[in-house]
């Protein structure tokens, strides 16, 4: 992962554009990296935009085929990656960074950086995958509304070079691509419910505009989350529940 490595200086959307090379031209090998210093239309989770600014953060793109992963089980490749991304970062920020389910990469109560998975699904199969990564490095404010958004610099007070970091994600998301591969599944789900924000904590919630106090016990297979509230157990999808701080 990462070999192939293309930089852009400006772009819509690099996962737009790597979308637009699998459909337009030759094969794109597996693997393939699009990163961009700036993108005018980058794009978040939940029909979200995605701001960072430019040239100071991570915003790219990876192709994978995972064609070995059953559609139903999907969500281990948002394991893989959000994995890969902590892994990265784990050096520099210990004990302080967590996984927030789905895929978000946070610090203490801050986001980091998150991810947008557009899978292409053909004959009932996983064909490829663009994953999309967004990281805030060395950005030094955010906007007001921009609610909890942190960078690297912000909690370090140090530059880091983007390329470095590039590097390393890519190698754990390689890591724990091939596990999976492997056939090592229950090491990668173990792990990433393991480094969940949250994770066994009384927290407050919101599902259908209901505020309610529960606590995050698992993530199933297929992805959804586990909620005990008041004794019994929900499960939740990324639209119907929301943490509230
Ligand atoms: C989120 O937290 O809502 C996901 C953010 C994903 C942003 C990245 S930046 C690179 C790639 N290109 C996009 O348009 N989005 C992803």
């Amino acid at each position: 992962v990462g070999q192939n490595l293309v930089t852009l200086k400006e772009v819509d959307s690099t996962n737009n554009f790597l979308k637009n090379l699998l459909s337009n031209s030759k094969p794109v090998p597996e693997g393939t990296v699009i990163m961009a210093e700036s993108q005018y239309a980058g794009r978040g989770q939940r029909d979200n935009v995605w701001h960072a600014e430019a040239g100071k953060n991570l915003t790219f793109s990876l192709l994978l085929n995972p064609v070995f992963i059953p559609v139903a089980q999907q969500f281990d490749l948002t394991r893989v990656v959000s994995l890969g991304v902590f892994d990265a970062l784990q050096p520099l920020l210990g004990d302080r960074l967590k996984i927030k389910w789905p895929n978000d990469i946070y610090c203490d109560s801050g986001k980091l950086g998150g991810m947008l998975i557009e899978n292409m699904i053909q004959g009932g199969q996983l064909k490829s995958s663009v994953i999309g990564i967004g990281l805030n490095i060395n950005q030094q404010n955010f906007g007001e509304n921009t609610t909890n958004a942190v960078s690297l610099k912000q909690i370090l007070h140090k530059d880091y070079d983007l390329r470095n970091i590039l590097s390393q994600i890519c190698s754990y998301i390689e890591v724990y691509y091939l596990h999976v591969k492997a056939g090592r599944i229950d090491l990668v789900r173990d792990l990433y419910q393991s480094r969940l924000y949250w994770l066994n904590e009384v927290r407050d919630f919101r599902s259908n505009d209901n505020k309610f106090t529960g606590k995050i016990i698992r993530v199933m297979d297929n992805g959804l989350l586990v909620v005990e509230r008041e004794g019994t157990e929900e499960s939740y999808n990324l639209k119907e529940i929301e943490f509230l701080n």
